[in-house]
């Protein structure tokens, strides 16, 4: 019987593949056979986990922000590998947890600039090798900041809520050139990222695992399972759509806590 989630040939380009999210799913396709690209910010973090996973990978830096960086990440992706399947843009950084009134423009920029122009730039770039061969996967990492508001964290909600436009507007302006284009909406997700949040104590774990029906935060690992599904021929069909990994969080109205936590 075929299985659908091998990608066994298929050359996968991931942004923030260095840490969290993105280096699990670098693990994700790697082990199901594809070449991965690392891509991030630092090119030794990156090629130093593009050789972690083994022969047949590569890394390389690259600001997501940066125009001529993106070309070069793509471009790099194509002559190692000979193709571009699925392109993962995972690259992210944290907010800044400050009132509104004393968030700096700089900062709010920057945000917008990595997750939102980060994402359009790279899947821009992506989708002229993929149209080019009527076949290519995108995936977009929002949040569930792209669905609901996080407080104090208005650069990171307004960008992650653009993530979630630009992956329709995407899906549907690609519909005809087999490129499929779909966001995953991670809850809270034991990364780096979020380890770094918790000790520096702006995110309280037990709250979270009391406001989450499954009463745990979810691993990179989980995340990296819904993106294989959507990458896969599984998905065939589904384009344009915002696919939640969250535990229930944010199923979950009432006002209560939603799971009991004993520890
Ligand atoms: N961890 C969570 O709970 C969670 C929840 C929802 C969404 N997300 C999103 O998932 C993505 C990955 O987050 P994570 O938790 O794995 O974080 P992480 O900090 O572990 O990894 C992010 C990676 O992105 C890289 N990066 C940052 N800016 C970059 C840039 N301009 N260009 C290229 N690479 C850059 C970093 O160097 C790092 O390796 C982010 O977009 C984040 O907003 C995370």
């Amino acid at each position: 019987m075929r299985d659908d989630t091998d990608f066994h040939g298929q050359a996968v380009l991931i942004t923030g593949g260095a840490s969290g999210i993105g280096w699990a799913a670098a693990r994700a396709f790697a082990q199901r056979g594809a070449h991965v690209m690392v891509a991030d910010l630092k090119e030794d973090t990156a090629t130093g986990r593009a050789s972690e996973l083994g022969g047949g990978h590569r890394g390389i830096g690259g600001d997501v922000s940066n125009e001529a960086a993106v070309d070069r990440m793509v471009h790099a992706t194509v002559e190692a590998f000979g193709r571009l399947d699925v392109l993962v843009n995972c690259a992210g950084l944290p907010d800044t947890f400050v009132p509104t009134v004393e968030q700096t423009r700089d900062h709010w920029q920057r945000l917008i600039d990595v997750h939102l122009t980060g994402t359009f730039l790279m899947a821009k770039r992506a989708a002229v090798e993929m149209i080019r061969h009527r076949h290519g996967v995108i995936l977009n990492i929002s949040s569930i900041a792209g669905t609901h508001a996080l407080p104090r964290r208005n650069a990171y909600t307004a960008a992650k809520h653009g993530v979630v436009g630009l992956t329709k507007a995407l899906a549907c302006d690609w519909g005809q050139d087999g490129i499929r284009v779909n966001a995953i909406a991670p809850g809270y997700i034991r990364t780096p990222l979020v380890e770094g949040l918790i000790e520096q104590g702006k995110l309280d774990a037990k709250v979270i695992r009391r406001r989450t029906p499954m009463g745990a935060l979810l691993s990179p690992d989980d995340v990296a399972s819904a993106m294989l599904f959507l990458a896969s021929p599984l998905a065939r069909m589904i384009t344009g759509t915002v696919v939640t990994v969250d535990g229930g969080y944010t199923a979950f109205g009432s006002p209560n806590d939603a799971a009991i936590i004993d520890d």
